[in-house]
Formats: C-alpha cells, structure tokens, sequence
C-alpha cells in the first residue's frame, strides 16, 4: 500500500509518503532560500519521498518565528524558489510549500517588537501578551497568505500547504483558547475557520480553481483531559476539517498541540509500535467525515504502521519529519527491503540552529 501512487486536488504523488514541513536554518537572515536548502530537497526526492512539504515559510517579516526560516512575502522570493522546484521535479516527486504567519509565537526583536494574534491571550512558555489584531491587521494577513499562494504557484511548487498547527497565527484563529473575537473572525466554529476561508477565497481569485492548496491543522490543543480551559478538540476538529473540504482545501495533514499546553510538541521516545502515530484516532474521526485525503503526522517510524494506517483507514498519506532527518533515504531503505523501522528515537536534537541533522550519538 505505501507504495501506490495517489494524488488529491490533480496532484499524482507517485507514493504514500510525506516529509512533514520542517523548519531547516537553512535559509538567508531575509528569508532567501539556500542553494543547501534546494541540495536537501532533491536529495529528499532522489530517495523517493513522495510529496516534501517545506519548512515553514512566512508570509510577512511581522509574522517571522524564528532565525533562519524562510520567507515568501516578497516576489522575489520566487526565482530563487523556482531553482529548488525545477530541482526536485528531475524526480517524479512533488513539493508543497508550507505557509505560516506566527501569530502568538512570532520571534520579537527591535524590528519587530511585538506579535500580534486573534486576541491578546497570553502566551504562558514566553510570558508575552500578543496584540490583539484589528480589521484592517486581519485584512492586511488574509492578503499576505494569498499572495504568498500565488507566489508558491509561480515559483513551480505543485501544491501550498496553510499551517493552521502548533500554536501560529492560523492555529490561533481556529483555536477557543486563543480566539476570543466576537467579530466575523471568532466566535462560532465557522466564525473562528473563516480567516482560512477567507485567505482560500482571495487565493482562488489569482491562481484559480485548479491550485492545489492543502492545510495542516491541529485536531486539538493538547490540554490534558479534564482541563478547564476551552480548547480545541473533537468533534470540533472534525466540523473545521469539513469547512475546510467545502471551501476547497483538497487534503488535509492532521497534527495537534500547542507549546502552552503542556504535552512535548513533538513527542520523544516513540521507540514501540504502540507509541507510532500518536493522533491517529483524530484522523480517523476526521478521514470518515470528509471526502478528501487525510495526512497523518507525529510519531510514525515503521513500515508495518504505515501499512496498518493506510489499510485500516486512518489516513491515506503518512507524514514523517525527524526520521528523515536522521535517515534521507529512509523510503529508499523501505522500498528495497533493507529497513522496516526507521533509526530515529526521537530525541528532537535535530532542532539545530546551524541547519538541522541528527545529533543522537548511536554509538553511545
Ligand atoms: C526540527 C523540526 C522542525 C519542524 N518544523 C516544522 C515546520 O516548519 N512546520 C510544521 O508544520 N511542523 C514542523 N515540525 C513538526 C513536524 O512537521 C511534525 O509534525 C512533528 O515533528 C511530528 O512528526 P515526527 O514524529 O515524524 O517527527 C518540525 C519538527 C521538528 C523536529
């Protein structure tokens, strides 16, 4: 099964495998991307994975989260961008470009003194309150997304992935812990999606109907079960994914948690079949609701899950990032029968700010 072809939204993907958005520190102070970055991805592609997702690229300098990320607010982002896809298409692999604005977790510097989010909840890991955004910010951000989708069409990626996870501006819109509007943008389940509606209706209007645009979105905070705070869940999780797939959204890669809540980000020690794939009941509450293909991401390290996941119905693609860092040619290894559980024991000491690698010492 992982190794049928698929494809959504026109899009063949020639196997069932995704690297999941990864943020590199690889790209210039400005944004640019590297000539190391286009080196990652056709290396990605020359071993098979079947759609690589990008790390995540900022839509505005007010919505940067981090050093080295790599930017798309700008066209001329997009010849620099079009060499790394003209680079990865060599193989039958495709590349989405995932998009983001920080929200609540925009980095702060003298240029940028403060973030700005849906409402000025405070963000207890940094102790920093966030400006609540007014209309004309909301406006001026659904624009920013939408050009930043045009951008990605023009710079030859197959498809744009919205990041509405992990605690960043869209995450925070579609979150009751962290928008507490009572304007167009907050309230309801649909009032708190229909930033993200919004953004896809401006983005339609320049690349058309055809475009592949893709969302990753948290199916819940992470608040601990019993939690009094009003967070995102199920079944709200499954009401905004069908938004989504009514509003054109053509798959959608389901992940969860925000740093706040408590639970690791990114969750260490997946070193049994029982801890893989550690959202996987999200994604099948929301793979039986809606039409389109579902994306699972967090934790998922061997072949027999992967197998298990696409044939028992909980997701149609499988999304891995730290095990392809740690191994590039992990889908090579599948393939030709060398591995079946890829070596990574998920430490997260590939967060690196000199460009990500595996730092794990196996030989210790
Ligand atoms: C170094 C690093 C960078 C990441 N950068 C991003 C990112 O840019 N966008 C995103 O949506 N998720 C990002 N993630 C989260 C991953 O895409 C993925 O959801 C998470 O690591 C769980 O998958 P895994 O268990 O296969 O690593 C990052 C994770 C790591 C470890």
């Amino acid at each position: 099964m992982v190794f049928n072809s698929t494809g959504f939204g026109g899009l063949e993907v020639p196997n069932r495998f995704v690297r999941s958005a990864t943020h590199e520190w690889m790209a210039e102070p400005d944004g640019t991307p590297t000539e190391r970055l286009g080196d990652l991805y056709e290396e990605l592609a020359k071993n098979e994975v079947g759609l690589i997702i990008t790390g995540y690229s900022y839509v505005n300098p007010k919505g940067k989260s981090d050093h080295l990320q790599q930017g798309i607010y700008d066209d001329k982002f997009i010849e620099p961008y079009r060499k790394i896809t003209s680079r990865v298409h060599k193989y039958p692999s495709k590349i989405a470009l995932q998009i983001v604005h920080g929200g609540r977790q925009t980095m702060i510097t003298t240029e940028n003194p403060y973030a700005f989010a849906p409402s000025a909840v405070t963000e207890a890991t940094r102790g920093m309150t966030p400006e609540e955004m007014t209309e004309e910010e909301v406006l001026e951000t659904i624009e920013d997304f939408a050009q930043a989708v045009r951008r990605a069409k023009e710079a030859g990626f197959d498809a744009v992935q919205l990041h509405c996870a992990h605690g960043f501006l869209l995450s925070n819109f579609i979150s009751p812990y962290t928008n507490r509007r009572k304007d167009r943008w907050g309230g309801s389940t649909e009032k708190r999606t229909q930033v993200i509606v919004d953004i896809i209706k401006r983005a339609r209007e320049m690349v058309g109907e055809d475009y592949p645009i893709t969302a990753k979105m948290n199916a819940t905070d992470g608040f601990p079960k019993g939690s009094k705070k009003k967070s995102l869940d199920a079944p709200e999780c499954v009401e905004i994914a069908k938004i989504l797939a009514d509003n054109s959204v053509c798959a959608i890669e389901v992940s969860g948690g925000i740093a706040e809540a408590g639970e690791e980000l990114f969750w260490t020690n997946i070193n049994s079949a029982d801890k893989e794939a550690y959202y996987k009941e999200y994604s099948k509450m929301i793979k039986e609701a809606v039409d389109i293909p579902i994306i699972l991401v967090g934790g998922i390290r061997s072949r027999p899950v992967m197998e298990m996941l696409i044939e028992e119905g909980y997701a149609d693609l499988v999304s891995i990032c730290r095990p392809l860092i740690c191994e590039t040619d992990l889908v090579m290894k599948f393939k030709n029968g060398e591995s079946e559980v890829a070596k990574c024991v998920s430490c997260n000491l590939c967060s690196d700010k000199t460009g990500i690698k595996c730092n794990y010492d196996f030989d210790e």
